[in-house]
């Protein structure tokens, strides 16, 4: 049987990913009505952590327990990893003791190693280079808020990171039109905006990128591993803090997206993070019940 792997969004095709969407909205409505929903009894979750997290970590816990199974946390401060086992030796130990493998990591190649030496399926929790399963929750939130997303304009205002490679990503497999407005230096990967040349466009103004947006999005200027970097790009990101001022350039009602952590003041204002059209509670809230639906189609399929 070939194993599949979540490593970035288009490892689904468009329905399936349609599909996920849609099971992750009845997932959440099940919780909500306390209807048990234990399709993974006894299957256990292998987490591991090289970076630091909130979201990510609970919600994939949460998610294990109430689909009926466990999660195990391995940090590399407490495992063989940290003492330098090689991955492909960890990938293959650990996928005869458990049935998913959750990974974040810094090099996308690394997961990739994994993934090649894994016999169950490996998850991407957050690459250098991809953060799909944020892609998951973000979609099905605006689905949930608005509905269908294709032929729309999302922009994504700031650093052309793991985030915004991602949402091209999406922009690919459900044809929205990505807008980036992102300073010089700061773009998301050449090799993506060559293939999606029809989805995506950069813009370096933000009031200019976020004209007709349905949906405004930004993410931290300094990502997990650039913290040596936070002062240049402070100051190479002026300019591109989304605010409620921004956001009245953007299409009437537009919604506004934040992986999180937010940096207030930098990448986003305080106040727009209470806005009615910010939804990022929503947005985290999601991560739980689009990672329940992830873990049902790898593991059940
Ligand atoms: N958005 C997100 O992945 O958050 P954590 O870093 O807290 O997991
Ligand atoms: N781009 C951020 C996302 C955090 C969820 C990072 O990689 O740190």
């Amino acid at each position: 049987m070939v194993v599949r792997h979540f490593l970035t969004l288009p490892d689904l095709s468009r329905n399936e990913l349609l599909a996920l969407l849609k099971r992750a909205s009845e997932l959440k409505i099940m919780q909500r009505k306390h209807i048990p929903h234990e399709y993974l009894p006894n299957r256990v979750l292998g987490m591991v952590f090289e970076k630091s997290s909130t979201r990510t970590r609970v919600s994939f816990e949460a998610a294990m327990t109430h689909l009926g199974g466990s999660a195990i946390f391995l940090s590399p401060s407490d495992t063989q990893l940290g003492r330098g086992e090689p991955i492909e030796d960890t990938a293959r130990v650990l996928s005869r003791m458990v049935d998913c493998i959750m990974v974040r990591t810094f090099a996308h190649a690394k997961i990739e190693r994994m993934a090649q030496y894994s016999s169950v399926p490996v998850i991407n929790a957050l690459t250098d280079e991809h953060h799909p399963c944020q892609l998951l929750a973000d979609l099905q939130t605006y689905y949930e808020h608005r509905g269908d997303i294709s032929g729309k304009t999302v922009t994504w205002v700031g650093d052309g990171n793991n985030m915004c490679n991602s949402f091209i990503h999406a922009a690919a497999l459900l044809d929205f039109e990505l807008v980036v407005a992102c300073p010089e230096g700061y773009e998301p990967m050449q090799s993506l905006l060559d293939k999606h040349k029809t989805n995506v466009r950069i813009v370096r103004n933000p009031a200019e990128a976020v004209k007709n947006a349905a949906m405004v999005a930004t993410d931290v200027w300094a990502s997990m591993g650039q913290e040596a970097e936070q002062q240049k790009r402070k100051e190479a990101f002026a300019g591109y803090e989304v605010t409620t001022h921004l956001m009245e350039q953007a299409a009437d009602n537009a919604l506004f997206l934040h992986c999180l952590p937010a940096h207030r003041g930098e990448e986003v204002s305080a106040e727009l993070m209470e806005d009615p059209n910010s939804v990022v509670w929503d947005e985290a809230e999601n991560r739980l019940h689009a990672q329940k639906a992830l873990l049902e189609f790898l593991l059940c399929a």
